[in-house]
């Protein structure tokens, strides 16, 4: 996986206007910076959260793809039905799913591990950020394989576990590129043709 720095990816400040600022814990400003500066940059049109919670990063997908002036982008955010509530501590409570959120997206609600990523066509790009295990990292991430993505994000890859999950099932995909910032806890895979775009015009 290559290494990036926080400061070396986003130097293009002006990319960074309207960001939704996320305090909600220390460093989750330069983490969602990211995931806002990623969507600016590689302009996902269709995008998938797993893991809405209270729709906090949903807002911020949505923001930053409507800042890009992608057109007709739709946003998608999946997390557990109140039945399956027992299946993650994260799970913030039935009502309080997605209420952060007031744009207009999709939620969906299903179990990740068994939940067909297919079922509403093909995306273009994901912020990963459910479960922060292997198991469910290398099983997320082996459904969205398929989709042949320009980007995929992932939340919490300082845990081992995130980490792996993402190198084991990317390390064999041709024509994608992983990198980790390491002074944040986002992981991205990005497709080839797209690398580019990440750093073009980021001259000083
Ligand atoms: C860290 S929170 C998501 C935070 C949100 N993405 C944000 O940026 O504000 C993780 C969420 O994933 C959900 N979750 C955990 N396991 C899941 C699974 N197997 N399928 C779907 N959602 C899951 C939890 O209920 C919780 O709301």
């Amino acid at each position: 996986m290559k290494k990036i720095s926080y400061v070396d990816l986003i130097v293009v400040k002006e990319e960074m206007k309207g960001a939704i600022e996320n305090r909600n814990h220390i460093g989750f400003r330069e983490d969602y910076h990211v995931l806002h500066y990623l969507i600016k940059r590689l302009k996902p049109r269709r995008f998938f959260e797993i893991g809405t919670n209270t729709g906090v990063g949903t807002k911020i997908i949505y923001n930053a793809l409507n800042l890009s002036g992608v057109n007709g982008f739709e946003v998608f955010s999946l997390d557990l039905p109140p039945e399956g509530a027992h299946l993650s501590k994260q799970y913030p409570g039935e009502n309080r799913i997605g209420n952060q959120c007031s744009v207009k997206y999709t939620q969906l609600f299903g179990d990740s591990m068994n939940y067909d990523f297919m079922k509403h066509g093909r995306m273009d790009g994901w912020f990963v950020d459910g479960e922060h295990d292997y198991e469910h990292v290398f099983a997320e991430s082996n459904k969205i394989k398929p989709h042949n993505s320009r980007v995929v994000i992932y939340h919490d890859s300082d845990k081992k576990g995130v980490y792996d999950g993402i190198k084991e099932v990317f390390k064999s995909a041709k024509g994608y590129v992983m990198y980790r910032v390491v002074d944040t806890r986002i992981a991205f895979v990005v497709k080839e043709e797209y690398e580019k775009d990440l750093f073009g015009d980021n001259s000083l």
